[in-house]
């Protein structure tokens, strides 16, 4: 009963022009397409909130024992024992209950003081900074240090082997992922096992190692040595890239709505909803796969056993029939269940964790650096078909930033409107096409209108229409050199430091950034 009616909509989860911004087709899949087949990939899937809500409910006709990725559903290939995210009861049940008596909420919790050092660690050498790369100097490390310290694995390797699980999921851009069984097996942990059997420590490795329970079959015993490297093997993939993908997407979004940011710097508060939103937002595994176990009929038309379907949490997170103006960004937006973290039996189980982390490292990097902007020009999406997310983010975040504790003093509301004072001289950096600009400004202000002079270039011109609203700056600046253009800056203040944009007419916009002399 196999129908594959051509849809008008075309999807699928390589292709660049559709992964940089899935969010105008899983629109368009939601409500031409409910029920979307790809010719080409051979895939079905969903994308409507109830929908993939009810389908990842319903392991008996959508298997995970294939695998959960369309690439992977398709080589046929089969996995050591401990994959559980690609098993099925009753063996998936008995791993995934172990691992739940270890990953408990009061034990990830417990590791909150812990976050925090690491972030801070990884934010403070670069407080003096203009910038940093957001996922190179910070997302990237934090969520490995943390499950590699969980595990027992010595820090010093920390860095391989997020590179080595980094590996395993790159594609070439455009094309399915490749299967290699050797990703799955835990192969380059079996020296840490193998020690931590000789010194036993507190850590997930050794109770892993300790753990006796009851097996499919009824025989109470240990995991065996294969199972124990494959889990660990998962652990260290799955709580590693996810969280580093979701720290990138914490810096793209709220740089993209600074009034969120704002609020949020005012009442730290805000984070928990705001992480949850940006979870909704970006969902770090936009999609996940499932091998049809029997012929199922969906909005009229029939999905064979045998078929792959694809599960969109990234098109139902958006669904409006379930969050109002559901591509809206909005911290606020009353909090309802989203499926970031899956649903069903294999929803993650690190879920408190990932929360936990994504919550410590907003909120160091937002006590830090109350502003910063992305440079678009030199960030880049992750090639992987699965994670979705920035490999590399570089910002500008201004000025030197102030301490953490002095910006937790100022991230209180009226405590930027001190006796600071924009009147003075700035050194403005644009960071334009051909590299960046430095200018001296110097500016007074009276009563909201700013006056004063720009300087670079070798030529030196007052500046226009200036205005101080609030934090708001903006001015005009006419120049000559290189060429004849009206330059118009906006620019949020934020006590010593400046970030903004600069309009500069048919060449269009970019960032800039400006530190009080
Ligand atoms: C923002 C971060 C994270 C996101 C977005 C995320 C997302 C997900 C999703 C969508 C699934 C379900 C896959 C499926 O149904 O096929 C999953 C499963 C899983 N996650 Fe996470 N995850 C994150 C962080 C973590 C962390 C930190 C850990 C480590 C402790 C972890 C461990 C797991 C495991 C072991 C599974 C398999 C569960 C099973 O099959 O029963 N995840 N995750």
């Amino acid at each position: 009963m196999s129908t594959q009616t051509v849809d008008a909509v075309y999807y699928d989860p390589y292709k660049p022009e559709i992964t940089t911004d899935p969010y105008p087709v899983f629109r368009r899949l939601r409500e031409e397409a409910p029920l979307y087949y790809n010719e080409e990939f051979d895939f079905y899937a969903v994308s409507r909130f109830d929908d993939v809500e009810r389908g990842l409910n319903d392991r008996e006709t959508y298997s995970s024992g294939r695998g959960a990725i369309l690439e992977i559903i398709k080589s046929g290939a089969e996995f050591p024992p401990g994959v559980l995210i690609f098993e099925d009861p009753p063996v998936h049940t008995m791993h995934r209950n172990l691992l739940q008596r270890l990953f408990t909420p009061k034990r990830m919790n417990a590791l909150e003081a812990r976050i925090h050092r690491i972030c801070a660690q990884c934010l403070d050498p670069l407080s003096r900074s203009a910038g940093f790369d957001l996922i190179e100097d910070y997302g990237a490390h934090m969520p490995m240090r943390v499950i590699g310290e969980l595990l027992g694995i010595p820090e010093q390797d920390h860095g391989s082997v997020r590179d080595r699980v980094d590996q395993s999921l790159r594609t070439e851009v455009g094309k399915p992922m490749a299967f290699n069984e050797s990703n799955y097996t835990g192969e380059g942990f079996e020296e840490y096992i193998d020690w931590r059997a000789k010194h036993p420590a507190d850590d997930v490795m050794t109770e892993l190692m300790n753990a006796e329970f009851k097996d499919e079959t009824g025989i109470t015993r240990k995991l065996t040595r294969e199972e124990i490297l494959t889990m660990v093997n998962v652990l260290a993939g799955a709580g590693n890239e996810t969280t580093t993908r979701l720290i990138g997407w914490t810096g793209k979004v709220l740089a993209e709505h600074p009034e969120q940011r704002r609020m949020i710097a005012e009442d730290l508060s805000l984070i928990p909803q705001a992480i949850e939103e940006i979870l909704r937002f970006e969902p770090p595994a936009p999609h996940m796969a499932r091998y049809v176990t029997r012929d199922v009929e969906l909005y009229g038309r029939g999905v064979p056993k045998g078929s792959v379907m694809m599960f969109l949490p990234g098109s139902a997170n958006r669904d409006d029939r379930r969050f109002t103006d559901g591509d809206r960004f909005d911290i606020r937006r009353e909090p309802r269940p989203h499926l970031s973290f899956g649903y069903g039996i294999h929803a993650c189980i690190g879920r408190v964790l990932a929360r936990l982390e994504g919550r410590v490292a907003l909120e160091a990097l937002i006590r830090r650096f109350p502003n910063w902007e992305v440079d678009y020009g030199n960030a880049r999406l992750s090639p992987t078909s699965t994670v979705r997310g920035w490999e590399t983010m570089p910002i500008f975040t201004g000025s030197a930033s102030r301490p953490a504790a002095s910006a937790a003093a100022a991230a209180q509301p009226g405590a930027a409107a001190g006796p600071f004072t924009i009147d003075g001289t700035w050194k403005v950096t644009v960071k334009g096409p051909t590299g960046p600009q430095s200018t001296t400004l110097t500016i007074a202000h009276d009563k909201g209108v700013v006056t004063g002079s720009q300087s670079g270039q070798g030529e030196s011109s007052p500046i226009l229409d200036g205005k101080l609203d609030g934090n708001q700056l903006s001015w005009i600046n006419q120049i000559s050199k290189p060429m004849k253009m009206k330059l118009t800056f906006t620019a949020e203040i934020e006590n010593n430091a400046m970030t903004g944009k600069v309009k500069a007419g048919f060449m269009g916009s970019f960032p800039f950034t400006g530190v009080k002399d």
